[in-house]
């Protein structure tokens, strides 16, 4: 057998039925080009890694790269490049939706001239979108590019697309800048490269998923903004930050408003109405920030109940360090808000920094 010049990434979540038409598909689509298959299955319920490995069995071009306890597209990608020693590597959804058709085009693109990348383009001639769900994802799908053509400084018309093909060396170079996390490698693969890449596209027509439903949802557009963010002020602030300090900014707000309704309205004492506002405050920045800020560590069932308890735990001791230090340097006659707001941005880092531990830390 031919060692491969081409290795192919499809990334799979409970893709059982897609396998084996996507493997005739790309036999099809691939004639005299001696390619190899990589499945990379985050463990499917619905045995995709076992039918993945049936294939693999009888036809040495496709592989099966089984992961446990690991999730995300970005990741998958990465350990199946990484896995390739061919002089170019790809990746493909498993779902059909890619038209397979075109890698052959992206292979003579990288043959022949001096293009490191070839994205796979719904957005130029000869590419189409048909198979995007609804009019709002279209327009989503715009405004990312835009945003992330600013970032990356590589106009690209199509940047979130999960369809394009590279130079194995130029990936190795970036690989370990890249984050595992979500589904945006390619705009990833773009900001992360130490020189502006040489990028062109190939149009393709986004098709119809053949089986199975979709894994991605709303939750990857946060993913997708916080790596935008990362790749620009990131440099200077880390985003987690931002957002816990953003989400922390929203909860004063929670806190008068409870704090109003339940002095005012339910005609509580100040004191009581206070303290129900602070657990109001410190429980709704709790929430939030386990869906936005920890998305990638968010807990869930029982263990919200017991993050829940040490975010206040950490909470009360940011407390106790915002009104020391507020207290100590106003007594040293600084202005009133100055030593307010410095308090406040004490008990901000030690919350931050205390339940990315406490409350997020790494499960033992
Ligand atoms: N291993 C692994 N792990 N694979 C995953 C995971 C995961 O956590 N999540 C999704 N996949 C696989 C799916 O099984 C599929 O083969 C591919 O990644 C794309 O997932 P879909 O769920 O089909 O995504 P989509 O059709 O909504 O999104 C399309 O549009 C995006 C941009 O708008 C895809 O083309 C994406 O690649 C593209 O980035
Ligand atoms: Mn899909």
């Amino acid at each position: 057998m031919p060692t491969p010049l081409l290795t192919i990434v499809a990334p799979t979540l409970n893709e059982r039925d897609n396998v084996v038409p996507l493997v005739r598909a790309i036999e099809r689509a691939l004639e005299g080009v001696a390619w190899e298959l990589v499945l990379v299955d985050d463990d499917s319920a619905d045995g995709t890694a076992a039918a993945a490995k049936a294939l693999a069995q009888v036809d040495a071009r496709v592989r099966c790269l089984h992961r446990i306890g690991r999730r995300g597209l970005s990741g998958a990608a990465i350990e199946g490049f990484l896995s390739s020693s061919a002089p170019f590597v790809a990746l493909i959804d498993a779902d059909m939706q890619h038209d397979e058709s075109a890698l052959l085009r992206m292979l003579n693109v990288l043959q022949t001239t001096d293009a490191e990348l070839v994205v796979g383009s719904r957005h130029i001639e000869g590419g189409s979108s048909e198979g995007l769900s609804s009019e709002g994802r279209v327009k989503l799908s715009e405004l990312g590019a835009r945003l992330a053509n600013r970032v990356t400084q590589v106009p690209v018309s199509d940047p979130m697309s999960g369809f394009f093909m590279m130079r194995r060396d130029v990936f190795d170079a970036v690989a370990p800048k890249l984050s595992v996390q979500g589904f945006k490698i390619l705009t990833d693969i773009l900001a992360s490269s130490q020189r502006p890449l040489v990028v062109a596209e190939v149009g393709y027509e986004f098709r119809e998923r053949l089986h199975g439903a979709s894994k991605l949802d709303t939750g990857v557009l946060i993913d997708f903004a916080m790596l935008l963010a990362d790749k620009t002020i990131g440099r200077f602030v880390p985003v987690r930050f931002l957002m816990f300090a953003a989400i922390g900014g929203f909860g004063v707000f929670v806190h008068l408003g409870m704090l109003a309704l339940m002095h005012f309205v339910a005609g509580q004492s100040f004191a009581l109405a206070q303290g129900i506002a602070a657990f109001t405050a410190m429980t709704t920045n709790f929430l939030l920030n386990n869906v936005i800020t920890y998305r990638d560590r968010r807990l869930r069932g029982a263990r919200i109940i017991t993050g829940l308890l040490s975010f206040y735990a950490v909470c009360s001791v940011g407390f106790v360090a915002n009104v020391g230090v507020g207290d100590y340097l106003f007594g040293y006659g600084q202005r009133w808000w100055v030593a307010g707001l410095a308090g406040a941005l004490v008990a901000a880092v030690w919350n931050y920094g205390a339940s990315s531990i406490f409350t997020w830390g790494k499960r033992r």
